[in-house]
């Protein structure tokens, strides 16, 4: 992982191959520049001019620094980088997670190791965790089925933020290192996400649970026939199909008995849709939508990346994780459509298409989690591909029953750098879900609102809980590769949770 180091040297003297000075457009240049443009004998400014470099956000422009003027300017850098991050009063979260990922990616390219960043261009301190997050996000790789390391590493490694002074170095260590935390559990699950079906099965993913149990996180598996007693018919139709055992996998973090003095702790639940791999059952996908469909369990994958760090970063509010993990096969023991299954509060559901499998599951997991009694009940789920139709593939539905929480949801995710947007509950569609036999029916009858009526089933199983729902279907995986989200798994949804959850203390 890319290490950071925060320095109060002078920005001349930093010992890297590139030096990144960030700037905004239509402002006048910052000292520095001027500076360090006078160093370098006026060629930075003339290539600004020649490449017609107005600050665009994530636009750059580069000089390298001869040998001569290394020696007798004394400066340590091999180059530098005009980075743009488009208009001053223009300039948000969003376009500085873009800069910083686009100038990693180009860095990454030039097979640069070392770079340092000047952060007092960009802001205040608030600023500087969210550039190390951008940029480890951009640096990620998910290499290990290459065999040519060489080709496949092209990493950065090291990034010198450096700051004006001492006194700043201090103030901006904890930033970097609650950024270092989001850094990891954002990588373990995109790790879980691009590993293939074939190894992450609902047993590899329960151990992964089990891994992070230490500290305050303990965790709890079952298996298939704790799952039948439980009575949780809706994971187990659809694991039926499948050789692979379902898992019904518990997190549990308790905080610090110092914070449950006093004030009450909040306590919440997240369940993560952990369909190891969604071939669609019987309703079969085509070859070329089941190519991705390792992806299923991408929710699960957010909830063991948030589990990865809550011992480190300690937030104030109990937190329940639930995963039932399982495949989604077709086979002579699959659930048939016509199906009907018993859900774990007894509500009954017909199964009309057996690729409408998260509901069924989340169904079962939703109203097991109601039992604890939650302030806030969440869920992450890949559900439906109505929600990309709806939202395109960047930007998650939010779907649920109470403006506070939504609102908080989304505010943690502008924060994390996360696309979220709402859609409404629709009471209209709620006898489009009903079904002649049975309580509900997995799907409709017809094709529209497809994100919509999913999440209207998902609320039969939510009692009185406060809930909001993420349809990551589009944003959990990137097909070509942002600034921040290489191709392949996002992590999305870890740190949009992570400071959700900061944010109860
Ligand atoms: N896992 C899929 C949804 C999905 C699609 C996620 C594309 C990520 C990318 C889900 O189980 C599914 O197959 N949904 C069906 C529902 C339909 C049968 C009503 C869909 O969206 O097509
Ligand atoms: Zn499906
Ligand atoms: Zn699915």
């Amino acid at each position: 992982m890319l290490n950071f180091s925060l320095s109060s040297e002078p920005v001349e003297k930093q010992q890297v191959e590139a030096l990144v000075l960030p700037v905004f457009k239509a402002e006048p240049w910052p000292v520095l520049v001027e500076e360090i443009n006078k160093e370098l004998g006026g060629r930075l400014l003339a290539k600004v001019a020649k490449e017609r470099f107005e600050g665009k956000t994530g636009q750059m422009v580069e000089t390298e620094v001869s040998m001569a003027h290394k020696r007798d300017r004394g400066l340590g850098f091999e180059k530098v980088v005009l980075l743009g991050l488009d208009k001053k009063e223009e300039f948000d979260d969003y376009k500085l997670r873009k800069a910083f990922g686009r100038v990693v990616l180009a860095m990454k390219k030039r097979r640069v190791e070392k770079a340092a960043i000047w952060v007092k261009g960009v802001g205040g301190l608030a600023k500087i965790g969210a550039v190390a997050e951008a940029a480890a996000l951009a640096d990620y790789q998910f290499t290990i089925y290459k065999t040519d390391k060489d080709e496949a590493k092209k990493e950065l490694k090291e990034i010198v933020l450096v700051m004006e002074s001492l006194r700043q170095k201090v103030a901006a260590s904890p930033a970097i290192d609650r950024a270092e935390l989001m850094i990891r559990a954002t990588y373990l699950a995109r790790d879980l996400v691009n590993e293939p079906a074939s190894k992450v099965t609902p047993s590899y993913l329960a151990r992964e649970a089990q891994r992070l149990a230490h500290g305050n996180v303990s965790v709890k598996v079952r298996g298939r026939l704790e799952i039948k007693k439980l009575g949780m018919g809706g994971v187990l139709g659809v694991a039926q199909g499948s050789d692979e055992e379902p898992k019904l996998i518990e997190l549990h973090y308790r905080p610090a008995v110092k914070w449950s003095k006093g004030a009450k702790v909040k306590k919440v639940v997240i369940c993560g849709k952990g369909i190891t791999f969604d071939a669609g059952g019987l309703s079969i996908k085509s070859g070329e939508a089941m190519q991705t469909m390792k992806i299923d369990m991408a929710g699960a994958a957010a909830v063991l990346g948030v589990f990865s760090v809550l011992n480190e970063l300690q937030p104030k509010a109990e937190v329940i994780g639930l995963i039932a993990a399982c495949e989604n096969m077709p086979s002579g023991r699959a659930l048939k459509p016509g199906d009907i299954v018993k859900t774990y509060p007894g509500k009954t559901i017909e199964i009309l298409n057996t690729d409408a499998e998260g509901r069924v599951t989340l169904a079962d997991v939703l109203a097991y989690g109601v039992e604890n009694k939650p302030d806030y009940l969440i869920d992450l789920a890949t559900l439906t591909g109505a929600c990309m139709v709806a939202l395109g593939q960047q930007v998650a539905g939010l779907l649920g029953n109470d403006d506070g929480l939504m609102a908080k949801v989304k505010q943690a995710a502008v924060l994390a750098g996360e696309k979220v947007w709402p859609l409404p509950l629709e009471e209209e569609y709620q006898e489009l879900i009903k079904s002649s036999m049975a309580d509900y029916k997995n799907i409709t009858d017809n094709k529209y609102g497809g994100a919509i009526t999913a999440a209207l089933l998902l609320r039969e199983f939510i009692g009185k809980s406060k809930w909001a729902h993420l349809d990551i279907a589009g944003p959990a995986f990137e097909e070509k590769g942002t600034a921040t989200v290489p191709k392949g798994g996002s992590g999305f949804g870890v740190r949009t949770v992570l400071n959700l959850l900061i944010g109860f203390s």
